[in-house]
């Protein structure tokens, strides 16, 4: 919707817990006027972001936070997922502790999904909760991880394994700062943006279709009509099953259950993006195979990622090894591993169990040589 100031927003409607996201081109400016009107009682805040970040948009932010009297400190953490770990957070506790920070403030997370992470884990936890306000800096965050409330920070042992639901205070996602990312960082987004087309949106898979060049090159009016409808697609999930604990909240992992195989297994050389794109075909073959949809619309789907410059091809590694690390994976339940399966473009996906012969069997079918 648009609001009276002409702002496009929608909001997560959580109770307590529910915020506004807003989605327009300049937003940046904006942060400051829009911290100041969805919570008006914030006493301090802090920016927490990358180097890399910071002398993009670091001065950009700062301004406008201090343009309404809440002068920002700011916290550099370490670019990309390093900066995911229980001492990265440790640290940051520090800081906010040194910057002063009280329950009544703020903390302003300003980068991808790793920043945003730590951030909204460490706000989770620091004096036993206080608000975060996201401010996505990549298509994955804009699309994606800054919705929805999940924060973690990852274990030796594995990713995403420390961590909490804390829902933001405020997203403000601003389509503009996307013209600096990496090609392929935007076409790892684009990977997530399909997703949602699948199994939500026929209209959405359609405009990648159709102007899949302009989004490619981050045309900012463009990328503001995909992630707008991405925002309303995935904010429907998080109302509908907020802690992820019904199954409604499943069909967002279309693709993920190889993926995250995928990417464990090549120490992250595959973006998020990239490694669920071949999870999507992966399991567009399971169900075909399964009778749940036709031919056409799985090559429908591989035919876009190669438009996209998107791989579809496994890389070298054993199915029996993937198989295997699916089965570690928490969606492996009863002997079978789960596959979020689609049923047709732009419609809701089933979560189903698939005997290990059939994956394995796709799986090397996706295999060169
Ligand atoms: N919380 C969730 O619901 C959720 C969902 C999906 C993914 N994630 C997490 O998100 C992380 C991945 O996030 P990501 O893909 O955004 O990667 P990222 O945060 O690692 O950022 C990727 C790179 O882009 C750079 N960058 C960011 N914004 C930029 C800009 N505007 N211009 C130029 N460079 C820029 C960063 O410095 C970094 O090097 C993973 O840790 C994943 O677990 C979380
Ligand atoms: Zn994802």
């Amino acid at each position: 919707m648009v609001t009276e100031q002409g702002r496009w927003s929608t909001r997560i409607e959580l109770g307590e817990r529910s915020y506004p996201i807003h989605v327009a081109q300049g937003l940046l400016g904006e942060t400051g006027i829009l911290i100041r009107e969805t919570l008006p009682g914030v006493t301090k805040s802090v920016i927490v972001t990358s180097p890399i970040i910071n002398d993009l948009y670091g001065k950009e932010l700062k301004e406008s936070i201090g343009g309404v009297e809440l002068d920002p400190g700011v916290s550099l953490v370490p670019d990309g997922e390093e900066a995911k770990s229980w001492d990265h957070a440790s640290g940051l506790i520090g800081e906010f502790l040194d910057h002063e920070l009280d329950r009544k403030s703020v903390v302003v997370a300003l980068g991808g999904g790793a920043v945003g992470d730590l951030a909204g884990f460490t706000a989770s936890i620091y004096m036993r909760g206080v608000r975060v306000v996201q401010v996505p800096t990549t298509l994955l965050a804009q699309v994606d991880s800054s919705i929805g409330g999940k924060t973690a920070v990852n274990h030796p042992k594995g990713k995403n394994l420390i961590g909490a639901f804390h829902q933001p205070a405020l997203v403000a996602a601003d389509p503009a700062l996307l013209g600096s990312l990496p090609p392929r960082e935007i076409r790892s987004g684009l990977g997530e943006i399909v997703k949602l087309g699948v199994i939500s949106d026929h209209e959405l898979f359609r405009q990648v279709e159709d102007r899949g060049d302009a989004l490619l090159r981050a045309d900012p009016g463009e990328m503001t009509e995909a992630i707008r409808r991405c925002v309303s697609i995935k904010a429907r999930y998080v109302e509908l099953d907020e802690r992820d604990s019904k199954g409604v909240r499943a069909a967002l992992n279309y693709g993920h259950t190889l993926g995250h195989a995928l990417e464990a297994l090549t120490s992250h050389g595959l973006r998020h993006g990239e490694a669920i794109v071949i999870g999507m075909v992966a399991a567009s073959h399971i169900a075909e195979e399964m009778g749940l949809i036709g031919e056409p619309e799985v090559q429908r789907q591989v035919r876009l990622f190669e438009e996209l410059g998107l791989e579809t091809r496994i890389p070298e590694l054993e199915a029996s090894t993937l198989v295997e690390v699916m089965h570690r994976d928490k969606k492996a339940e009863g002997g079978s591993i789960r596959f979020v399966l689609p049923t047709g473009i732009g419609r809701e996906p089933v979560l189903r169990p698939v005997p290990d012969e059939r994956v394995t069997r796709v799986l090397e079918e996706m295999m060169d040589g």
